[in-house]
């Protein structure tokens, strides 16, 4: 489904992704593991179309899509849960899901997305007219990825998406990704909980200071001396 070779990403002089290639096929999670800084996010936000490669290819079902403005890649179906849960916090849980709506390929199953994600995310249903900002941490995840679903992407990118939630709602988010994963979405999972990230993924790769260093299943690198040094603690 998305095909990345020889990937050189630089912010200004400094270089965030060195020859970087990974492969994702329909139906898998693949996760990203690497320290911060490692280039992870500088990855998502590049096949994102939010930074232009100097170098490289990123093919996505047979379209050459790097450096193509953000929303020409949204509305080919790659939708993107970013960094810190991004909500728009003076706007209603209703008003931040109809913005996920306004993609082209997803105006026409607005209705019926919006009953999906209402019955995934059954607290966005109850608080529709809330003001987002007003949501906890882990609902105003669960109303990130439910405006990412509202795109009707074919893959989606997840960005740290546990992070700094409340261990119990740690759990529900990667739940969230294990079920839509079931559901027939692709997914692409960074995740600062490395051990439970490799569970979840059929295949990862470690990403050290912008280049792979490692890759294979997620239960084989779960098991690696390296990893399990370098990311675990063990
Ligand atoms: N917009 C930017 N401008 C300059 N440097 C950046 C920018 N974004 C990231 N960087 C740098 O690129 C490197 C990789 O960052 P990032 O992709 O955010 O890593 P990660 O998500 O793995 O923590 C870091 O050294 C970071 O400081
Ligand atoms: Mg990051």
């Amino acid at each position: 489904m998305l095909s990345v070779s020889d990937l050189d990403v630089f912010h200004g002089d400094a270089q965030a992704l060195d020859g970087v290639a990974l492969e994702i096929a329909r139906g898998e999670i693949v996760a990203i593991v690497g320290a911060n800084g490692a280039g992870k996010t500088s990855l998502i936000r590049t096949i994102a179309g939010m930074h232009k490669p100097s170098r490289g290819r990123i093919v996505f079902n047979g379209t050459e899509i790097g450096g193509r403005p953000s929303h020409q890649v949204c509305n080919l179906g790659i939708g993107q849960v970013a960094e810190g849960r991004q909500v728009f916090p003076t706007l209603s849980v209703m008003e931040n899901l109809a913005m996920g709506a306004l993609l082209p390929r997803a105006r026409a199953a607005k209705a019926r997305n919006l009953d999906r994600v209402f019955a995934m995310f059954p607290r966005l249903a109850e608080r529709r007219s809330q003001a987002a900002g007003t949501l906890s941490g882990g609902e105003q995840q669960m109303l990130a990825i439910g405006r990412c679903l509202m795109g009707e992407p074919e893959l989606v990118m997840f960005d740290e998406p546990s992070l700094g939630l409340a261990p119990a709602v740690v759990q529900a988010v990667l739940q969230t990704v294990a079920d839509l994963n079931r559901d027939g979405l692709t997914c692409l999972l960074v995740e600062q909980n490395v051990a439970v990230s490799l569970k979840l993924a059929q295949r990862a790769y470690v990403l050290e200071n912008g280049r792979i260093t490692l890759t294979g299943r997620g239960d084989e690198l779960l098991a690696d001396d390296r990893v399990r040094q370098a990311y675990l603690g063990l």
